[in-house]
């Protein structure tokens, strides 16, 4: 849990560098993990996109790169006439101080909790331990009721709205996809600084205040590196300051080497740089199958029509019925719900029955890096998880508690709520019915989701074949 474990968390920064080929010379930026890639311009990477057909999908994730940098870089236009080089100068400086702030336990009301004790680095930026919830609050005991997720690859997540359309380049704009996007299970915030607060502030988190963390920075040995970047007045006033660790916070967060390096073995395969086992090529198959797994239909597996590689999540919030986790605290009050998007943690959409029970899909990269799945952090493993999928209707025995022979299903979701429940495959079945995946094609299934991790290096076992664009697809 340290900054030097940041660095060793990625791997990818080198070969990621590499792998965008064009777009590292031509952008004259150096991927040296302290966010200086942000610095791509749009340009310089359409440039490189026309260069090599091979490096598109790259390119187009730069290009979202791009623009998330460029937001962060009009936010950073505090003082207006900078050039810029000074804007990216100012960029640069904020990451490199959200990186500190990140690993920074001061903050806390404890002294004992930084970001990154829930959100590990060498995990995925997802919790380093098994347990369902992180442990917080001043004395260190206390619990929320959710499992703290990855922050990778949510650069593109699209704000919240009840009514999706999605873009012309992605998809069909005229569909309604229904509720998505937005950071969080319940898609309760839209911008990582006002996600930030959550934790800060929260009493079974952080347990922090603004004029707290003020007085953090104030005494860190990174105190003039922040007046540095954001100015003389900035320790003026607490809640300036409190919004300026928020803001460098979300910079961070959009360092593409460290959070969207797109550096799996997936990566390259649809790269036409690597190539998957036979397990994984079945589970790939199970994957995208939708009479089978039928995952594909929300975990996007390929790349958009612009060419931008897949996020293996629409971002849609949905009800899957997962099961109530007895262990959690909150959980022994009978009626007590974690009930997503209608509450409790949200609060604006409380009342509406039709957000009951949905949560935001999460991405499935570096998914093998967690160690517990689900909103409640129910399932500890990814066999679990899969199992859960296609056996669900077929066996709700293995999953719901069972009382006086019958079983309780959809135990963590009052029964007026149920016709939110998605009946898709693989939840189109009933008791008696053949499980749509059998155990051995579960372990395809796993063996593919274990393709999703980056900093996959090509040569671990896979051919280096640059410009391959046969296998591309
Ligand atoms: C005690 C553990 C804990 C700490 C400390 C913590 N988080 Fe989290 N984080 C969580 C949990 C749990 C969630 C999910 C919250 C929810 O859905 O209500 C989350 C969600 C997030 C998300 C949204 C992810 C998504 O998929 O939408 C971001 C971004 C994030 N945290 C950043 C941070 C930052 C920045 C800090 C430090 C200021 C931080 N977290 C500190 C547990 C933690
Ligand atoms: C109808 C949309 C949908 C389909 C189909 C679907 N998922 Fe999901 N997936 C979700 C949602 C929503 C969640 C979060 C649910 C929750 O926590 O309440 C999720 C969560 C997960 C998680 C846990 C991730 C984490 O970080 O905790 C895994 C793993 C997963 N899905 C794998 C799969 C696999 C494998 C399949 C195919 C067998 C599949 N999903 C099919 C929507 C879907």
């Amino acid at each position: 849990m340290t900054l030097a474990a940041c660095d060793a968390g990625s791997p990818a920064v080198g070969a990621n560098a590499e792998a965008e080929a064009g777009t590292k010379a031509e952008a004259g930026t150096k991927a040296d993990g302290s966010g200086n890639a942000q610095v791509n311009t749009k340009a310089d990477v359409n440039a490189s996109a026309s260069a090599n057909a091979g490096v598109e999908a790259q390119a187009s994730a730069s290009r979202a790169a791009a623009s998330m940098a460029a937001s962060a870089v009009k936010v950073a236009a505090h003082e207006a006439g900078q050039t810029r080089a000074q804007v990216y100068e100012s960029v640069r400086q904020m990451t490199a101080l959200g990186k500190q702030l990140f690993f920074d336990a001061s903050l806390s009301g404890s002294g004992k909790l930084a970001c990154a004790s829930c959100h590990s680095p060498e995990h995925g930026f997802a919790p380093a331990n098994s347990l369902s919830v992180q442990l917080g609050g001043n004395d260190m005991h206390r619990t929320g009721m959710r499992a703290a997720p990855t922050l990778k690859y949510l650069q593109s997540v699209p704000a919240f709205a009840e009514h999706y359309h999605e873009s012309d380049d992605e998809g069909d704009e005229s569909v309604d996809a229904g509720p998505t996007g937005g950071l969080t299970w319940d898609g309760r915030v839209d911008r990582g600084s006002d996600q930030a607060r959550i934790p800060l502030l929260s009493s079974f988190e952080m347990g922090s205040t603004p004029a707290k963390v003020a007085a953090a920075v104030k005494a860190a040995s990174y105190a003039d590196a922040f007046r540095a970047a954001f100015g003389e007045p900035i320790f003026d006033s607490d809640d300036a300051t409190f919004k300026a660790v928020l803001q460098a916070l979300e910079t961070f967060e959009q360092t593409p080497e460290l959070f969207y390096p797109y550096t799996s073995k997936y990566d390259a395969y649809l790269a036409g740089k690597a190539q998957l086992t036979q397990a994984e090529l079945r589970g790939l198959q199970l994957f995208n199958d939708e009479k089978k797994g039928n995952c594909a239909s929300c975990h996007i597996s390929q790349r958009t029509m612009d060419g931008a590689p897949p996020q293996f999540s629409d971002f849609g919030l949905i009800a899957i019925g997962v099961p109530r986790n007895r262990a959690l605290p909150v959980n022994r009050d009978p009626h007590f719900y974690d009930l997503g998007a209608c509450g409790p943690e949200r609060t604006d959409l409380k009342g509406r029955a039709e957000f009951c029970g949905i949560f935001r899909t999460p991405t499935l990269r570096n998914v093998a890096l967690k160690k517990s799945f689900f909103h409640n952090g129910i399932y500890h493993s990814l066999d679990q998880v899969v199992r859960f999928y296609v056996q669900r209707d077929t066996n709700p025995e293995k999953f719901y508690p069972v009382s006086k022979g019958k079983v309780q299903k959809f135990d963590d979701l009052p029964q007026r709520y149920w016709v939110n429940l998605n009946t898709e495959p693989p939840f189109d079945r009933k008791p008696g019915d053949k499980p749509a995946l059998d155990e051995a094609e579960i372990k395809d299934v796993v063996a593919f989701l274990n393709t999703l991790t980056d900093g996959y290096k090509a040569g671990d076992g896979a051919g280096n074949n640059r410009g391959n664009k046969a296998a591309a697809n």
